[in-house]
């Protein structure tokens, strides 16, 4: 059984081993906050990221699962430098066109559709039931959340966070660094380290 290190021990490290489980790895949890935290879920956390810096011998491969973007990155590099293959964790009910590029240390989870001729760079998060249509390209380290639906041609900036339930229509370019509410319709184009709001989406905060 391949063994894979999974960094990051709450609820969305759980989304993640979920679906590492199901694709046949077995699972060891590293967090900085162990030793105050033990578990994750039904799985043990056996030490923190000093540790695993210690013991990449003992695995095949690692997953940075947290939802900070900046901080996913971090980590990300850090294990990439030190020359740990880092996995992708594709649910196998989702649903990936075989066209689609895809970077390492990607998570799509259930009930996601990407569609033909997309690209998902290094780190994305495609969360659950969203949906990227033909022709998308999200850049490194963005999360599009549970229920998000990027129309075609739609790109997305680096450490951009799409908010649950958003929509997005068709050949709008959203910058880096952007934070889209919850909910918001987005139909127009968005320049870099913004927050938008609601339908449409309005621009409230400049980073
Ligand atoms: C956009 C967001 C980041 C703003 O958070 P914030 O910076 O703390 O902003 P505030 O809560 O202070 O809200 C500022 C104003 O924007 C409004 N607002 C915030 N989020 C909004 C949203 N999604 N839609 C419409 N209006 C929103 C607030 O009502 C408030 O309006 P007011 O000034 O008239 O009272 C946050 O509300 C949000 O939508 N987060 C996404 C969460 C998500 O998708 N989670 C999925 C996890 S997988």
């Amino acid at each position: 059984m391949k063994r894979i290190a999974i960094v990051g021990g709450g609820g969305h490290g759980k989304v993640c081993a979920s679906i590492a489980e199901q694709l046949g790895y077995e699972i060891y949890f590293f967090d900085d906050h162990y030793p105050s935290i033990k578990t994750c879920g039904k799985w043990h956390v056996i030490g923190n990221t000093e540790s695993l810096q210690r013991s990449l011998n003992d695995f095949d491969s690692a997953f940075v699962a947290i939802g900070n973007n900046v901080v996913r990155l971090a980590i990300q590099l850090k294990l990439e430098l030190a020359k740990l293959p880092i996995a992708n964790l594709i649910s196998p009910s989702s649903s990936v066109h075989e066209t689609v590029k895809l970077g390492s240390g990607i998570l799509v989870v259930g009930n996601a559709c990407i569609n033909i001729d997309s690209v998902i760079s290094d780190g994305c998060i495609v969360n659950t039931n969203s949906s990227i249509d033909h022709d998308c390209k999200l850049d490194r380290f963005c999360h599009i959340s549970p229920g998000v639906s990027l129309a075609g041609e739609v790109t997305v900036g680096e450490l951009t966070w799409v908010g649950i339930g958003s929509s997005v229509i068709q050949q709008t370019s959203i910058g880096s660094e952007v934070m889209v509410g919850a909910g918001s319709v987005v139909i127009d184009n968005i320049p870099n380290g913004l927050t938008v709001v609601g339908c449409p989406a309005k621009v409230i905060k400049y980073k």
